[in-house]
């Protein structure tokens, strides 16, 4: 909030700006713990290897699942609990939370989508206002997860500059216009930060 107060209408953020919002990046973080944009991979087993008391041998394909550590209790406590403070400090423990993958094939964007979705939180924040229609609008996997009913929201530009296209309106084919608009941080770091992320990721994943 510091730093959407600190910008005066139409000021562009700075590289500065975008590393102070830490925590605008933990409610990120704990949106992508809790519903991965990827449920995970293949990995190849290049050597025989015990894990777990199974043993693999070399040449076999392993999927690896974000949700087998990010819903483990022993992990994230209460993991269905919404709650960015788990990423404060050192936050979780390596190879725990792995929305990006890890190890030498580790997603290579992930800078830039930190990047992305800072940008377009304070963009979300600043320009708007905003209701979901929907309350309680489920959350589907096919295969990224996205807002069952399109996430209908009528917005209302708080700027006289109208916001950049792509942050107006997203369609696809077979899907209704989303409208959208924000309001307040407050209200963005609750469960409604979940909404907004799967917006955003709809938007810079699905052209
Ligand atoms: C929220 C946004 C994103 C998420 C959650 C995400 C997630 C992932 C995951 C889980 C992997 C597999 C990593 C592994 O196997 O260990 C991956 C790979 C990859 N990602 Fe992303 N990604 C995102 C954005 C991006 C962006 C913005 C770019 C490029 C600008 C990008 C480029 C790639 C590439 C090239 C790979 C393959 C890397 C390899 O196999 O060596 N990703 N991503």
């Amino acid at each position: 909030m510091e730093i959407a107060k600190s910008k005066s209408p139409g000021e562009l953020l700075n590289w500065d700006d975008i590393n102070k919002m830490k925590y605008s990046w933990n409610v990120a973080c704990e949106v992508m713990r809790i519903a991965p944009p990827l449920q995970g991979g293949f990995r190849e087993a290049i050597n025989d290897f015990i894990f777990n008391g199974f043993s693999i041998p070399k040449g076999w394909k392993l999927y690896w699942s974000a949700n087998s550590t990010h819903k483990n209790p022993e992990y994230f406590p209460e993991p269905e609990k919404f709650d960015p403070s788990r990423f404060e400090g050192n936050g979780p423990a390596p190879y725990t939370f792995v929305p990006f993958g890890g190890g030498p094939r580790m997603c290579p964007g992930k800078e830039y989508a930190r990047l992305e979705i800072l940008v377009f939180m304070h963009n979300l924040v600043k320009r708007f206002k905003w209701q979901k229609l929907i309350p309680d609008e489920k959350i589907i996997v096919d295969p990224l997860p996205i807002p069952a009913k399109n996430l209908p929201i009528p917005s209302e530009s708080l700027l006289q500059v109208p916001p950049p296209s792509w942050s107006i309106k997203r369609t696809s084919e077979g899907s209704s216009p989303i409208l959208l608009g924000g309001s307040s941080l407050q209200q963005i770091s609750g469960k409604n930060s979940m909404y907004i992320f799967f917006f955003f990721l709809n938007m810079f994943l699905v052209p």
